[in-house]
């Protein structure tokens, strides 16, 4: 029996609505909707903002990113995007003619497009590992390892399927051949364990509006402390040494604030939003990401049992991460699938050619059910 049991209680969704789409977006905590709009009442009175509040909201926010990620504060950077985290990677790896980045077939297009960018500068080429079926990619990729790879950039959890890899084995074998490791684990950091000390990435990037429960633009990157004197995306008077006297602004610093800050974007502060994804990984870390896996797992587990009952095909558990599962299905899927599930309110994702199906703390076996029986009646 999971230690955590349903809470939707702490979510404001409408009875009719069964929503399976965490990987998309997860719908708002209550205390997360009360601390944004306590921040918008305060942003009535500018008068009231402090030079303090450009510093100690961040500098929480980066303390329990860490906590999450068993890393330190001073590692995390605030990130307007996944895009943007995984720029910062691409710009401050050089990977030049004859070398090559090591990525998964159909992966998200953030880092895709930061690589090509990157190559198309500096040389060198993708290599596109294909995804096995039925098991996890860790063997894809060692096979894909070898000494022209200059960077590993994978998912821990595919976005379109929830297959896995064992980021630990794949960090030891970039490691072996001088590669570094960048991750961007949107996917599953909240809903999986992810434990930097043991997998030692470069650069770690996530999503904070999906599994991180928190407002959209807030999101985090995490770099390894070999990587921290890199150049950053933007010139931001905020990440200076001494900006917190701003009095002394015009005494123009090129140092830069410790660890990871240079790398924040230039509006980090971000009044509204910052209490948001506060209130959200204080959630998190309350209910602990071991808890909020072991809680999910059933639901997606009842999903592939209904699924393969079925004759559809879905990653096998021993393949998949614990909280998003890929349905497919012999033929093409019918078009337009998700808005005609949605129609009924049953709210899935189609990626690539899986039905993507990803619950959380406030879907129940009946979700499952239902998701089912309006599915019968498309399929
Ligand atoms: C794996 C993955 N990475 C990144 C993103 C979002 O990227 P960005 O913040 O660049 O829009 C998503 C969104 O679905 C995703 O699934």
């Amino acid at each position: 029996m999971p230690i955590i049991g349903s809470q939707r209680h702490l979510f404001d969704i409408p009875d009719d609505v069964t929503y399976l789409n965490a990987a998309y977006f997860t719908p708002q905590l209550r205390t997360r909707r009360a601390a944004g709009i306590a921040a918008l009442d305060a942003s009535d009175a500018p008068w009231t903002i402090g030079a303090d509040e450009f510093f100690a909201p961040v500098e929480h926010l980066r303390g329990l990113f860490a906590e999450l990620i068993g890393g330190d504060a001073d590692g995390v950077a605030i990130v307007p995007s996944v895009s943007y985290g995984l720029g910062i990677a691409a710009a401050n790896i050089e990977v030049g003619s004859g070398r090559t980045v090591v990525v998964l077939q159909d992966q998200f297009p953030s880092g895709i497009y930061a690589w090509r960018s990157a190559l198309r500068r500096g040389g060198g080429e993708i290599r596109t590992v294909g995804l096995p079926d039925a098991a996890p990619w860790t063997k894809a990729v060692l096979d894909a390892i070898d000494d022209t790879t200059a960077v590993v950039c994978v998912p821990n959890c595919h976005w379109t399927d929830g297959s896995i890899g064992d980021l630990v084995t794949i960090g030891d074998a970039a490691r072996d051949v001088g590669a570094a490791l960048v991750v961007d684990a949107s996917q599953s950091l909240g809903a999986v364990p992810f434990d930097v000390a043991s997998i030692q990435p470069d650069f770690v990037v996530g999503a904070g509006y999906k599994w991180l429960l928190g407002p959209y633009s807030v999101n985090y990157l995490w770099v390894a402390p070999v990587r921290r004197d890199g150049s950053p995306l933007e010139e931001t008077w905020v990440s200076r040494a001494g900006s917190d006297d701003f009095s002394r602004l015009v005494d123009y610093r090129d140092e830069y604030a410790p660890g990871a800050r240079r790398f924040d974007f230039g509006e980090r502060a971000s009044f509204q939003l910052l209490p948001m994804a506060i209130a959200s990984l204080e959630q998190l870390l309350g209910w602990g990401v071991n808890d909020i896996a072991e809680a999910i797992d059933p639901l997606t587990a009842a999903i592939e049992e209904q699924a393969t009952g079925r004759g559809l095909q879905a990653v096998p558990r021993h393949a998949r991460g614990p909280h998003l599962i890929g349905l497919r299905a012999e033929g093409v899927l019918p078009a337009g699938l998700a808005g005609t599930l949605a129609k009924e309110g049953v709210f899935v994702a189609v990626r690539g050619d899986s039905i993507r199906v990803s619950p959380y703390l406030y879907n129940d076996v009946s979700d499952v059910d239902r998701l089912f029986s309006v599915l019968d009646g498309v399929l």
